[in-house]
């Protein structure tokens, strides 16, 4: 079974592609080669400046629109009921659909949660209205969940959330297996622990010597033992390539197993400490960061 079921029944592929940092002219291109590869959900978000690009590599892909997920990301900048339902219109325009396959907040925004109580109330119309299939969230912690579960009446089919074996996020996950949601792993290959230019002092998950050793055994790279951990713990990944050969490498996972020792050994690297900001800390300046009309 190469795909999950989400908790309210729609399908979701295993492994996808992310477009985080994909430059708008590579993102059509890379989009494109990983349908023809296979691939069949594209993560992107208003934030990232290329749904268009996604939207034209899906069509360009020649893959019908229905054989696709896509999920996409609501910025804070775009909170408040009003405001979140005319960013699923900005989004649709923008990718050329007329419906979302999975539509979540990119951000708690806790200096503004009752704004992103409103937002995920707005996503909550949009689902019944059919124009996405599911919803959910991204860097909830579980403090973030409980307050939203205080007043949503869909529990969120995905938290999107930093995991990778240096940050494995054990009690989030904890947290969603007792409410019935799906992890999503973002970074899933560590990208944040070795994003070019972002500083030299991170130890690079892609370079461990654990990771390297058990990737030899198998014949497999080490991106493949990440993405293979995810999927036999049972989480959504969505690694990011803009490499035609790495984008088609990071889909074939499904011809090896890793044993429980194995896996036992990825999940000690864990070092508890997150790469990416943490979601408690307020930075307003988010707020000004504008997503354009469609
Ligand atoms: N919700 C959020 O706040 C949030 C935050 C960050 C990311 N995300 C999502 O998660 C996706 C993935 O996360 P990410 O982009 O941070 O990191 P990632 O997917 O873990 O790593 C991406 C990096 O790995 C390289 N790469 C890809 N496949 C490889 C392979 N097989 N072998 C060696 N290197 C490989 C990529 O370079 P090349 O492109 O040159 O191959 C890129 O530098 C994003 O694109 C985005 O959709 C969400």
């Amino acid at each position: 079974m190469n795909e999950w079921i989400l908790n309210n029944g729609v399908r979701l592929p295993a492994i996808g592609l992310g477009v985080f940092q994909s430059p708008p002219d590579e993102t059509v291109a890379a989009v494109e080669s990983a349908l023809r590869a296979g691939c069949r959900h594209i993560d992107t978000a208003a934030a990232y400046g290329n749904e268009r690009e996604v939207g034209e590599g899906l069509r360009r892909s020649g893959v019908p629109r229905e054989d696709v997920f896509l999920e996409t990301k609501v910025w804070v900048s775009d909170y408040g009921y009003d405001r979140t339902l005319h960013a699923f219109d900005k989004a649709a325009a923008k990718l050329g659909v007329d419906r979302l396959d999975l539509l979540i907040l990119h951000q708690p925004a806790a200096e503004r949660f009752e704004s992103t109580l409103e937002s995920y109330r707005a996503l909550q119309t949009l689902l019944a209205d059919g124009r996405v299939r599911a919803i959910g969230v991204s860097n909830f912690t579980p403090a973030h969940l409980e307050r939203l579960m205080g007043s949503a009446t869909v529990v969120p089919a995905v938290n999107q959330v930093e995991l990778h074996p240096y940050f494995a996020q054990a009690e989030l996950q904890e947290a969603h297996a007792r409410l019935g949601i799906l992890t999503q792993a973002w970074s899933p290959i560590g990208g944040i622990t070795f994003y070019p230019g972002w500083g030299d002092e991170r130890r690079s998950v892609m370079d461990d010597p654990t990771i390297g050793k058990i990737a030899g055994v198998h014949g497999k790279s080490p991106a493949q033992v990440m993405l293979r951990w995810h999927y036999q713990q049972g989480r959504s990944a969505i690694p990011k390539s803009v490499n035609p050969a790495r984008i088609a490498q990071n889909l074939d996972i499904f011809d090896f197993a890793l044993s429980e020792h194995e896996l036992a050994r990825i999940d000690a690297l864990d070092t508890g400490v997150r790469s990416g900001p943490d979601p408690d800390v307020v930075a307003p300046e988010r707020f000004e960061f504008l997503i354009p009309e469609a």
